[in-house]
């Protein structure tokens, strides 16, 4: 598959093709997304949570998200990379927002970058950062950077659809290219969609966006003891690791691990 430009993804909603994209941290999981044949790959500031095991996202910083996206980089050479903007990377100006988005396109390899909200302030760092050449995703819905304000992670009801739809089409209208939709009731979702020209992705949002994000190590089943109504896990991944790791100590203990065949040179043991 040829790596997907933000042309593509307005050609994919137009043409009726669903986007299917994912979460990566690091190098072997994006080789494998880009194996997979997954349209993109965002290296969310849930690596606070999924990867460094935080309450919240809150805690993911520039520095140590640089990283990682370079990872991700190297491991999906030819899959479209969106770097999540953490927060406290674009809050305090539209100068703020440009610097750290150019530190991930320009040293983290990423192809566009994602940050949250449609209320003024992200709208004019949105619009600013595409003013430099650098690709937004707009993110609307639940807001997990605005947690502490909105006071836990609640999906997003009918009394708050006019605010969505209205930040959805704002965020289009500032130059976005695509927009995630995040826990919002399907009804929200489908009339968000059916309003914008740009692909909606959504999480927790429905059957009736133009594409779907989740994280991988929620999907994967990497996650433990994470159980939100939108989430379907593919695999038992962690259940796989476990039983391996646990077979690994057995053997390690009992002395069946290594054999001869695991040694360089091996000697011969007596009697055999
Ligand atoms: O950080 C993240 O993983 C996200 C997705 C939930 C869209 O923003």
């Amino acid at each position: 598959m040829t790596m997907r430009t933000v042309p593509d993804f307005a050609r994919m909603k137009a043409e009726g093709r669903r986007i299917a994209s994912l979460t990566a941290y690091d190098f072997p999981t994006a080789l494998l997304e880009q194996e997979a044949g997954i349209d993109f790959i965002l290296v969310g500031d849930s690596i606070a949570m999924a990867v460094l095991g935080e309450e919240t996202t809150l805690g993911a910083t520039v520095e140590m998200m640089l990283p990682h996206v370079k990872a991700v980089r190297r491991g999906a050479p030819g899959t479209f990379v969106v770097a999540d903007m953490p927060f406290g990377s674009y809050q305090a100006s539209d100068e703020r927002a440009v610097d750290s988005a150019v530190r991930f396109v320009a040293e983290g390899g990423a192809d566009a970058v994602k940050l949250e909200g449609g209320s003024p302030m992200p709208l004019s760092r949105a619009a600013a950062i595409i003013a430099s050449g650098i690709p937004v995703m707009g993110h609307v819905g639940l807001l997990p950077q605005s947690v502490r304000a909105s006071g836990g992670y609640r999906a997003v009801g009918a009394d708050q659809a006019g605010r969505v739809m209205s930040e959805a089409r704002a965020l289009e209208d500032a130059g976005a290219f695509a927009l995630v939709l995040e826990s919002v009731e399907e009804a929200i979702a489908r009339d968000v969609t059916g309003a914008l020209s740009i692909p909606t992705i959504g999480i927790g949002a429905g059957r009736f966006t133009d594409g779907q994000i989740l994280v991988v190590n929620d999907m994967l089943g990497i996650t433990r003891g994470f159980e939100p109504r939108f989430l379907k896990r593919y695999a038992d991944v962690g259940a796989g690791i476990t039983r391996a790791l646990s077979d690994y100590a057995g053997e390690v203990r009992n002395g069946s691990f290594p054999e001869a065949r695991h040694a360089y040179a091996p000697l011969r043991e007596p009697g055999k």
